[in-house]
C-alpha cells in the first residue's frame, strides 16, 4: 500500500533565504518608503518580493499581481527596475497602489501638503453638521469635525488622491476604538479602558487633527524616500476589476501574487472607515475567499473555482515558460489542484518561516511560496 506523502514531508525543507527573523529584518525596513503610507493586514514582505523577482524575472520585464492589495509587488518591481501590473477589487487597495506608484513632482506635493496642514492648523472646529450615522457612532465630536474638514479640503488640491490616503489613514488611528483592536473593531468603545497592549488604562481617541498633520508629513517624506530608489523609465499599471473577468492586456513575464485565503481577512471591512468618509465603491460582493463567507463546503468550491478562473483568465496573457510564484499559508492543500485544474505545472514548492509580531495574534507560522510554470 502506497501512503500519500503527509503535507509536511512534501514541504521539508524551510527556504532560509526566504526567512527573516526579527533581528534580521525589523520592522522598519520592513515598512520602508512608501510600504506604510497605510497599514494593510495580509500584505507580504517588500523584502521577499525583492527575492523572487530576483529569482525568477530580470530587469526590464514586466511582472503581474492580479491579487495586488496594497500593492507590494508593484512597488518592489518598480525598485528592482521592472514595470508591474496589478488589480484588486477592493477599490481603497486600488486608491492606495496608485498614490504609492504614481510618479510625482515632489516640489508640488510639498507644497500641497504643508498648505493643507496649516489650513488645517487655522481650522477653529464647527460641529460637523451633516456626518452620516458612521461618523456619528465611531468619532468623538471634535475628531468627526475635523476629518470632516479636512475632506472638505481635499478637492483645492492637485495631489487629492494622497489626500484621501492622508484622510483615512488618519480615520483609522481616530476611531474610537480600543489601542489592541484596530484592525476590526466590533463596536465603538465610548468609556476608558483597560489596555491589553500598554498595560494601563487608556481612553479612546477625541481628536484627529495631530493624526491629519502627522500623516501628512510621514506621506511626504515617505513618498520622496521612495522616489530616490525607484528605477526610472519604469511603470506601474493599475486596474480596479475582479481579476475573474479582466482583459488584462500584457504580455507579461510571470506573476508574483498572495491570493485571498478562505475565511481569514475581509479585505473591504478592513478599511471601512475609508469607504464611508470617502464614499469608495463597494464591491465586496465579488471578493474571493471573504472570511464572511465562512469555510462551508460550498464556500470553499466557491473559492477554488473563482481562484482557478482567476489564474485561467490571466494564463493567456502570460509569455511562454512564464513562472507563476503564489505565496499562500495554504493548510487546507487547496493550490497543488488549483494550479493543475489552470493547467500550470508545479515545478518548486517552498515553505517559508514567518516570523509575526503584531499585537495579539503574535506566534509563529509558515507560508508556502508555490512555482509553477505556464
Ligand atoms: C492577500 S491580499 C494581497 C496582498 C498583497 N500581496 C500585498 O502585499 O498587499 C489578496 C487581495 O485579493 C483581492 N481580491 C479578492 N477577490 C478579488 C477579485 N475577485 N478580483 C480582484 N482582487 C480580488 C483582495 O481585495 C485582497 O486585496
Amino acid at each position: 500500500m502506497t501512503v500519500a506523502p503527509t503535507q509536511q514531508a512534501l514541504y521539508a525543507d524551510i527556504d532560509l533565504d526566504l526567512s527573516w527573523s526579527e533581528r534580521d529584518l525589523p520592522e522598519r525596513e520592513r515598512t520602508k518608503h512608501v510600504h506604510r503610507l497605510h497599514p494593510y493586514l495580509g500584505k507580504f514582505i517588500p523584502q521577499l518580493v525583492e527575492v523572487l523577482l530576483g529569482r525568477y524575472f530580470a530587469p526590464r520585464q514586466h511582472v503581474l499581481d492580479p491579487f495586488a492589495g496594497s500593492g507590494t509587488t508593484l512597488v518592489q518591481a518598480l525598485e528592482s527596475g521592472l514595470d508591474a501590473t496589478g488589480a484588486d477589487i477592493a477599490a481603497f487597495n486600488v486608491l492606495l497602489m496608485q498614490v504609492k506608484t504614481r510618479p510625482y513632482n515632489l516640489f508640488t506635493l510639498e507644497h500641497e501638503l504643508r498648505d493643507v496642514c496649516a489650513r488645517m492648523e487655522a481650522f477653529g472646529g464647527t460641529a460637523p453638521r451633516s456626518a452620516s450615522r458612521y461618523v456619528r457612532d465611531w468619532y468623538a465630536p471634535a475628531a468627526a469635525s475635523e476629518l470632516l474638514h479636512f475632506r472638505s479640503l481635499i478637492p483645492d488640491y492637485e495631489h487629492a488622491d494622497v489626500l484621501r490616503i492622508v484622510l483615512a489613514r488618519a480615520a483609522r488611528s481616530a476611531r474610537r476604538t480600543t489601542h489592541f483592536d484596530l484592525d476590526f473593531p466590533r463596536e465603538p468603545q465610548i468609556a476608558p479602558y483597560w489596555c491589553h497592549k500598554h498595560k494601563r488604562e487608556c481612553r479612546p481617541v477625541e481628536r484627529a487633527e495631530h493624526f491629519l498633520r502627522r500623516y501628512a508629513l510621514d506621506t511626504l517624506a515617505r513618498v520622496k524616500a521612495f522616489a530616490q530608489v525607484r528605477a526610472r523609465g519604469r511603470e506601474a499599471r493599475v486596474h480596479h476589476d475582479d481579476v475573474r473577468e479582466l482583459a488584462w492586456g500584457g504580455p507579461f513575464d510571470g506573476i508574483i501574487t498572495s491570493p485571498p485565503y478562505p475565511g481569514l481577512i475581509d479585505y473591504h471591512e478592513q478599511h471601512r472607515y475609508a469607504y464611508e468618509l470617502l464614499g469608495l465603491d463597494d464591491r465586496r460582493g465579488d471578493e474571493l475567499g471573504r472570511a464572511e463567507r465562512g469555510t462551508s463546503r460550498v464556500a470553499m468550491a466557491e473559492y477554488v473555482d473563482g481562484i482557478v478562473a482567476a489564474l485561467a483568465n490571466a494564463r493567456p496573457f502570460l509569455r511562454r515558460s512564464a513562472p507563476v510564484v503564489i505565496v499562500v499559508n495554504d493548510r487546507r492543500d487547496l493550490y497543488p489542484e488549483i494550479l493543475e485544474r489552470v493547467g500550470l505545472r508545479v515545478e518548486d514548492r517552498y515553505r517559508r518561516h514567518v516570523n509575526r509580531r503584531t499585537g495579539r495574534r503574535a506566534g509563529e507560522f509558515y507560508e508556502d511560496v508555490l512555482v509553477a510554470r505556464s
